[in-house]
């Protein structure tokens, strides 16, 4: 079996979807691999490195793709991609395919078998295969060092012979993966943090973190919907939760914003008025800006200065650290794709809930609901 490496074609995309340590372990579950040459430079690695690895480098990405029967990639196919590709081979990238319509579309047509790897089960079992875990973490330790080199302030308290300089107080505004690290960077760099979710079982572990959780005391329900997500919460608990952020932003540094509710856009959580109480020089770092932020004035890949605040809305974060950032999806590749390898061949096991849960278009049909749903919803 083929498995093509192909180089990212989005400038904004460092990453690669294999590095030499994943092609040895593809290699040795039956697959040849074929990689692009270039592919992971700007993860720096040489396709020398590939190549002592077990790879063949290939110089056309028409011949890699034609001739591919699995296909593995970060960002999602461009339409360019997808008409290289062969009808019915596999293709695996991170892909939010419930907005990525259109390549839905256009590989459901080609009879692509495509998997999105923010669609893994978050399992116990599929924990190897978190790609969207280990990125988000790159994304929340990240954050807190691009905020800090940001202020024009320290993060610890020092004592010097000028005088005490207090901490910085950053807040952390959704506590799942990205904002636990964010809390864990914070925390080593000496600010006070203080972290708040709808999600109240999080509050032990932001405090084992050392930080204050923030609670909303609401007669109505919380945020939490299936499978200990988040989910859209009621008016009066986003009222008081309004209130609550509005008082602790105004005194905060930096703020890192996390909170995302899936297959929904983004929680609107920081409105102009409350960025406009912030101190002059504070951050924001916004790491919902992918799907539309959690900042009213958050631009995707921008950075705003409104008033002296800064609102950052980079949203590769994961991208600013490719050396790390490929090796970690690259193992969540490779473990998905070997756990579906049986003998050298492929053994798509659609009553397996790995598979078939990351599965969203096969035999010219479209798999996962949600996906198609918003497909039925544009015609
Ligand atoms: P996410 O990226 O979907 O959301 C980030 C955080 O934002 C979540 O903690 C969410 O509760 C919070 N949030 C949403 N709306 C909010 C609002 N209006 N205000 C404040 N906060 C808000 O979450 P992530 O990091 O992907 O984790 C989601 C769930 O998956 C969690 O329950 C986590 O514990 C679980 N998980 C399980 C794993 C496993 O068992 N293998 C691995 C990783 C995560």
């Amino acid at each position: 079996m083929y498995v093509a490496i192909p180089k990212e074609l989005n400038s904004l995309e460092p990453r690669v979807a294999a590095t030499p340590g994943s092609v040895k372990q593809i290699i040795k579950s039956g697959l040849n691999v074929y990689v692009e040459s270039g592919a992971g430079l700007k993860s720096f690695i040489s396709d020398d490195a590939y190549k002592s690895s077990g790879a063949t480098i290939i110089k056309s990405s028409k011949e890699l793709l034609s001739n591919a029967d699995i296909t593995l990639k970060v960002l999602p196919p461009s339409n360019e991609e997808i008409d290289l590709l062969k009808e019915k081979s596999v293709f695996v990238s991170l892909c939010q395919t419930t907005r990525e319509l259109e390549t839905v579309r256009n590989l459901t047509k080609k009879k692509i078998s495509a998997f999105s790897m923010h669609l893994i089960p978050r399992t116990t079992l599929a924990q190897k295969m978190d790609a969207l875990s280990s990125q988000a973490n790159i994304a929340g330790y990240k954050a807190v060092l691009i905020a800090a080199s940001r202020l024009g302030v320290y993060m610890p308290l020092l004592m010097t012979a000028a005088g005490t300089i207090r901490p910085s107080k950053v807040l952390i505004l959704g506590a799942g993966v990205a904002g636990l690290q964010a809390i864990a960077t914070a925390k080593r760099l000496g600010a006070q943090v203080e972290a708040f979710d709808v999600r109240p079982v999080v509050k032990e572990q932001v405090e084992s973190l050392g930080a204050k959780f923030i609670e909303v005391e609401s007669e109505s329900d919380d945020g939490v919907g299936e499978g200990g997500y988040a989910k859209e919460t009621s008016e009066d608990y986003k009222k008081k939760q309004q209130e609550l952020i509005h008082e602790h932003i105004s005194k905060s540094d930096a703020v890192i914003t996390t909170a995302l509710i899936p297959g929904r856009p983004a929680p609107i959580l920081i409105p102009t008025t409350m960025v406009e109480s912030m101190k002059p020089g504070s951050v924001i770092m916004d790491l919902a800006a992918e799907n539309g932020g959690n900042c009213e004035l958050t631009q995707k890949d921008k950075v705003v200065n409104h008033n002296q605040i800064i609102i950052d809305g980079t949203s590769n974060l994961p991208g600013t650290m490719p050396v790390h950032a490929s090796e970690l999806y690259s193992k969540n590749v490779a473990a998905f794709l070997t756990y579906m390898v049986k003998d050298g061949q492929l053994n798509l096991d659609l009553e397996d809930e790995i598979i078939s849960g990351a599965l969203y278009s096969h035999n010219s049909e479209i798999t996962h609901l949600p996906t198609k749903e918003s497909l039925d919803k544009e015609k």
